[in-house]
């Protein structure tokens, strides 16, 4: 507490600056968040200012939405516990679809910790993606809206048996990552927005973000990223949507300031938004010839066509943001001109 006030103090914030105290209350590890409620309500008793619980979860949205353009946007969260697609509806941050049992990311730097290079994770993911030469198949499960990783890493340590793990981990990447991707495509079919943010750690993925960029300029949808000290876990998250619901009366008494390990983005009533200025219905450009509705017919379906090689071997034709990165390396020498996934 007096390092706290010695360095606001150099700052120039008076403790008389300070409106409220925002924490997050959750989700997350009970011990963690624990901690910092104990020190939260210890500083809004002696401030004598309100305390506000920060859903985690939507800190990372609105910190999105206030460092890009983005301002109704289908978010795609995904960090080491979290994979969700989520949008503003009806007053609610709403979850269409989310994992079903653990995070994308985790089996991620699980299979990374195998590489024996001792280097930092992003260089590590470099040095991953350069010397990957082949895909192997690894389970897609996407059921519905919502996602399953756990049988995908699984089946990716099981295939480190038998594959360099260069090559396991960059399937692991391109198949976890593509079936985001589609969920995120999917969201933006129903709902009929025309924006995706991107948020959470592992949104700094240049590979993540080229797959969401490709669907988005297929959709004609726009694509936000903020800056990347913004999208892993970060204190100012929790102040800025602590500011929003203070601004809008969204306060906590002691006796409410309880964490909650399991708080869900959707158990959050958005005080802090008016929908009315929110744009609901798609723009059309000038100058297209598309007629409203017409572009929300166009669903977000995963398989095109099936295609021959000059083999004879078959080949699943992916959209544009789903399709392999290292393909031309799969089909050199197979003669055939067509792109494409791996080899049925
Ligand atoms: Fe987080």
């Amino acid at each position: 507490m007096k390092r706290l006030l010695a360095e606001a103090k150099e700052k120039g914030v008076k403790p008389s600056d300070i409106d409220g105290i925002a924490f997050s209350q959750g989700p997350g590890l009970g011990p963690c968040l624990r901690t910092v409620a104990t020190a939260a309500r210890m500083l809004s008793i002696s401030l004598g200012v309100p305390l506000i619980g920060v859903n985690h979860c939507i800190a990372h949205i609105e910190i999105g939405i206030w460092r890009t353009p983005a301002t109704d946007p289908v978010v795609l969260y995904v960090s080491g516990a979290n994979s969700q697609v989520i949008s503003y509806m009806g007053g609610r941050y709403r979850v269409f679809g989310e994992t079903l049992d653990i995070g994308l990311e985790m089996p991620l730097i699980n299979l990374l910790g195998e590489l024996t290079c001792r280097t930092p994770e992003g260089q590590r993911l470099k040095h991953m993606q350069k010397n990957a030469k082949k895909y192997i198949h690894l389970p897609y499960v996407v059921k519905g809206m919502d996602l399953s990783f756990s049988g995908l890493s699984t089946a990716a340590s099981e295939a480190l048996k038998k594959a360099p793990i260069e090559d396991v981990c960059y399937s692991y990447q391109e198949t976890a990552f593509a079936m985001v991707v589609e969920v995120a495509e999917r969201a933006l079919a129903h709902t009929g927005k025309k924006e995706v943010l991107l948020a959470g750690g592992v949104g700094a993925n240049t590979r993540l973000r080229e797959m969401l960029n490709d669907m988005c300029e297929a959709r004609g949808a726009k694509f936000y990223v903020p800056e990347k000290r913004f999208m892993g876990d970060n204190g100012t998250m929790i102040a800025y949507t602590g500011l929003l619901m203070y601004k809008s009366g969204n306060t906590l008494s002691l006796e409410d300031s309880r964490v909650n390990p399991s708080y869900r983005t959707d158990d959050v009533k958005v005080t802090w938004i008016q929908e009315g200025k929110m744009k609901r219905v798609p723009e059309i450009s000038p100058g297209t010839s598309l007629k409203l509705g017409e572009m929300l017919d166009n669903g977000a379906e995963a398989i095109v066509t099936w295609k021959k090689d000059l083999k004879g071997r078959k080949y699943l034709l992916r959209k544009e943001s789903r399709k392999l990165t290292g393909i031309k390396k799969l089909m050199k020498g197979s003669g055939s001109k067509e792109t494409g996934q791996k080899p049925a």
